[in-house]
Formats: structure tokens, sequence, C-alpha cells
């Protein structure tokens, strides 16, 4: 069953809401209370919507965080059971130094559809290219750019990869570097990142890396509507992660994850810009209003869209 399209419009209230309280923060070197400012509002709003909420992705676990733990129940209990994956301020750098791309995100998945993926990290790699067998995780960095450069009919010197700019990364940038592929690094929002791949105005054939697994699932949930290709491998370092990991349920923990087994029938995504960056730009307050940009999707009625709001105050 579909979700019906009238929460389409409740999600943008949501993210633009949480966007909005944490611009307040924008700036103030506090990433804490910034991030803080985005959950107290997501939550609250969230809790006046006529649904039967269940977070999937959220703050962390019970122990570790208050609200929009995972598991917490929100909404009015009438209306459709939906799984909840928030971000309520991703790129908190961003928001603490006041720089481009700092984001409020959300999706929601029909029950039972948006995997449940623990706070650890994630490989992950995504282009605009729906075929099998053209990039893959499992493929080395030389094949998948080779792929690529045939499939798209682009020189590997005309491609352009996006990717965290991390020292684990140190080996990838070298190999794409030595291939003639473009990079564009970036020092923080995966999520933003791997959108990179979704519109030709961005300029990004591929995206690639290791970052956050909750910011993996959140992206794909937009890839999805795009039909964009995603994969993701979690990644677990300590003997903490693999207990959270299998507690959670999950049973292979090298398993390589296609989009859907990460989403799966109707999703809505709204990621709303705090700071401007690539895909919207940031709150802008006038008087007693304030201008948000969100962009949105819905899986089922094929809605891609960046959605410009004024609002009260
Ligand atoms: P926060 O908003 O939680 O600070 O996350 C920002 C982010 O850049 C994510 O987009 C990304 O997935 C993750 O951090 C990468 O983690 P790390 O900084 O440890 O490489």
């Amino acid at each position: 069953m579909a979700i019906d399209k009238k929460f389409v419009d409740q999600l943008i209230n949501v993210s633009s809401k949480a966007a909005l309280s944490s611009s307040y923060l924008v700036g103030k070197k506090d990433k804490i209370a910034a991030d803080k400012a985005a959950v107290d509002s997501m939550r609250s709003e969230l809790n006046k919507m006529d649904i039967q909420g269940r977070i999937v992705i959220g703050e962390g676990e019970l122990d570790d965080a208050p609200m929009l733990y995972i598991g917490e129940k929100l909404g009015s209990k009438n209306g459709p059971e939906l799984d909840i994956a928030v971000d309520p301020l991703e790129g908190t750098n961003f928001a603490a130094n006041n720089l481009p791309g700092a984001l409020s995100v959300i999706a929601i998945s029909e029950k039972n559809n948006l995997f449940n993926a623990p706070e650890t990290y994630m490989d992950k790699i995504s282009t605009r290219v729906k075929e099998k067998n053209v990039v893959d995780l499992d493929y080395s960095i030389k094949k998948n750019i080779s792929n690529l450069s045939d499939y798209l009919n682009k020189k590997p010197e005309n491609l352009t990869a996006c990717l965290l700019d991390r020292p684990r990364h140190k080996k990838i940038i070298n190999e794409l570097t030595d291939l003639g592929v473009k990079l564009k690094l970036i020092t923080d929002g995966d999520v933003s990142g791997a959108l990179m791949v979704t519109d030709d105005k961005f300029n990004v054939d591929i995206f690639l890396g290791i970052g956050g697994g909750p910011e993996g699932v959140l992206a794909a949930a937009a890839l999805d509507a795009y039909d964009c290709s995603f994969q993701g491998r979690f990644l677990f370092k300590t003997n903490e992660d693999i207990t959270r990991a299998k507690k959670m349920g999950i049973k292979n923990l090298s398993k390589k994850y296609e989009i859907n087994e990460i989403v799966s029938g109707d999703s809505i995504f709204c990621a709303t810009g705090i700071t401007s960056g690539d895909l919207v730009s940031g709150i802008k307050i006038e008087d007693d209003f304030f201008v948000s940009e969100t962009l949105v999707t819905h899986k089922s009625t094929g809605l891609k869209e960046v959605i410009k709001l004024k609002q009260n105050i």
C-alpha cells in the first residue's frame, strides 16, 4: 500500500521546523545545542501527526538517547504504521561553524520497510546507473571506473567521484587520482554527498567510501525514488558494535546490502537546508516568517522536487 500523499506536506513541515530550530544555533560553535534543537522540534512535530510511527534510525539506543531513540513510538497512534528514520541535524560541524551543507533529514516507509541500521560505519557506493554489474562494492576501483567509463561513454578524466575527505580513504583517493578521475572531496555530510549522483547538474558520476551507516539508509531512501543504484556493507570495529548488530537481528556481518534490502515499498524523504549547500538553500528568517527549501521525494507518486516554503515562525 502506498503512503498517503498528505504525509508529504506533513513531513516537509517536520523537517523545515527542525531546520528552523537548529538555524538559531548556526555559527555558535555548539554542535550539541544545534543538534538538540533539531531533535526536540522533530520529536514534537512528529508527535502531532496521525501515525503509529516507530523510530528505526534515530539518535541511538534508549540508553544513549532520551529522544528519538531506536524503537521510540511517535504520533497520535491514529493512522498508518510507519518506520521513521531521522537525522535531525546532518552535518553538526557545518551548523556549529556556519558552513554550507547542514540539513535536517527524515524518511518514512511503510512498517518494516526501512533497514534498522546499527550506529556503525558503512562502506557505500552509488551511481545513477541502475544496471547490475556495472558498479559494485566488490569490484576494485579500477574495474568500477573502467565499467562506468564504458557505460557512460565518458573518459575517466571526465568522471567525478564524490567521497568524504578522510585518512581512511587515502588509498581510494590515490587510485582515483592515478586513473585521472576528478574528485569532489567533502569534509562532512555524506547524505548530501550520495545524492550528488541523482542529477547531472551536480556533476558527480559516482559516490563511494566509508561513512555513517544510518546516513547510508537515509540516502538510500531518496536514491530509491531517483531510481539510482546503492549498495552498502556495515563495518564493525569493536565487539560492542558486533553485539549490538546481532541484537538488531543482523546475522551475516559482512553482507553486502542492495538498495531494495535497505528500503522497500513506498517511502517519503525530506531534507531541509539549515545552511545553504549543494542540494538546497538554508533557512532565511524575514521578520515573522522563515523561508525553507526542502528536497522531497515520494517513491509511489514519482515526486522529486525542491519545495520552497514561506511560513510563519
Ligand atoms: P554528524 O552530523 O553526526 O556530525 O555526521 C556528519 C558526517 O559527516 C556524516 O555525514 C557521515 O556519514 C559521518 O559524519 C562520517 O563520520 P566520520 O566523521 O567519523 O568520518
